[in-house]
């Protein structure tokens, strides 16, 4: 039985950092783990110009402990408004990797997202053009639609068709949360990649409503029924180059969460790593953890994969992860996969 995994130092293709107090809080967590990670802009207002990426991306660097080799890989926050020239100077500077795409409403902080995808086109037909990737939060706001079936609507209504407008747009489907997901991004021919999240991995809507309602597994897209975390499940130990780890990690203090009315987000930092190797090791995958978690990520985003290493180490006894941290905001609670874990970073 293995013990001891040694891994390419891995990479998160979604992360939430925010900013302020909330940041120098988080962002130790992630930086101890991962080498670099997509910093998602959707802030208080958002991280909508090279200028905002600039000033965010010096915060991060600002903020990290001393001696962290982790970079921050900024993106931009499309909106009806954004300048395909900004895009396009902000990309050829080296200052961003991504531009993110928010159906207005979708989703927390999302109000300046695209409610017109016409409005976008000039702006992604430029991304096309110099191989940008856009990240989607694929989930529609139509009213009428069940919100477990945003995710399948979106790539019907929204995704398909604008792929067959744009073909040779690079696209990743965030935090992919369903079997039809998965199979949307398996059929695509190239161009098309998804992210998976270590919660979506772990948790499906009976362990959210099941005995009591449990606001800190409350997130979005949200999380389905049991088949389709199977099929996440599947896609994410099978191999497939095409998914990869965004733990969309979505630190909120404890008082908006445990509330009438609370946020999403599932804040997943400081375990993630024992979360995904104790997934993978149930999967019988252990050998494709790293693919997962250090090397399809950096291929999609045509970088090379990190030079530093990373173990992990399995305990005979549970290792103790905080139930929650304290941060300059207020506490914030740690994703609790609802069972103990026993596999550790020890190094790198
Ligand atoms: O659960 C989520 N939280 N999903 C998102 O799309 C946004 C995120 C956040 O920013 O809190
Ligand atoms: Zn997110």
């Amino acid at each position: 039985m293995t013990h001891t995994l040694t891994l390419t130092r891995p990479d998160d293709w979604h992360l939430h950092l925010r900013d302020g107090a909330m940041m120098d809080g988080v962002l130790p967590h992630s930086a101890a783990h991962f080498g670099r990670a997509i910093i998602m802009p959707n802030l208080v207002p958002p991280v909508r110009t090279a200028a905002d990426a600039a000033a965010y991306r010096a915060r991060i660097l600002a903020a990290l402990p001393k001696g962290a080799g982790f970079t921050p890989l900024m993106t931009l926050y499309l909106t009806e408004t954004t300048e395909a020239e900004d895009v396009a100077a902000a990309a050829a500077a080296g200052l961003v990797t991504a531009v993110k795409l928010y159906p207005a409403g979708a989703t927390t902080n999302s109000q300046s997202g695209v409610s017109n995808f016409d409005t976008v086109m000039p702006v992604l037909e430029r991304m096309a053009e110099i191989g940008l990737p856009l990240c989607v939060h694929g989930e529609v706001t139509d009213p009428a639609v069940d919100i477990f079936d945003r995710e399948a609507v979106f790539i019907a209504r929204i995704l398909a068709p604008l792929r067959a407008r744009l073909p040779e747009l690079r696209v990743v489907l965030e935090h992919v949360t369903t079997s039809d997901g998965v199979d949307y991004v398996k059929s695509a021919q190239a161009g098309l990649a998804a992210t998976i999240t270590t919660h979506h991995l772990m948790i499906n809507r009976n362990h959210m409503l099941v005995g009591g309602i449990r606001p800190h597994y409350y997130c979005l897209p949200i999380v389905k029924r049991a088949s389709h975390m199977e099929a996440l499940r599947k896609a994410a130990t099978s191999g497939d180059a095409r998914f990869f780890l965004g733990t969309d990690s979505a630190p909120h203090v404890d008082a908006t969460k445990e509330c009438g009315c609370g946020c999403a987000g599932v804040f997943s930092a400081p375990n993630t790593l024992a979360c995904l190797a104790h997934v993978f090791e149930e999967m019988g995958a252990l050998e494709r953890l790293e693919g997962f978690t250090s090397l399809n990520g950096p291929a999609f985003y045509r970088l090379a994969p990190n030079s530093a290493k990373i173990t992990l180490q399995k305990q005979d006894e549970p290792v103790p992860y905080p139930a929650r941290i304290e941060t300059g905001a207020g506490p914030v609670t740690v994703f609790d996969p609802g069972h103990p874990l026993f596999w550790q970073v020890v190094g790198g």
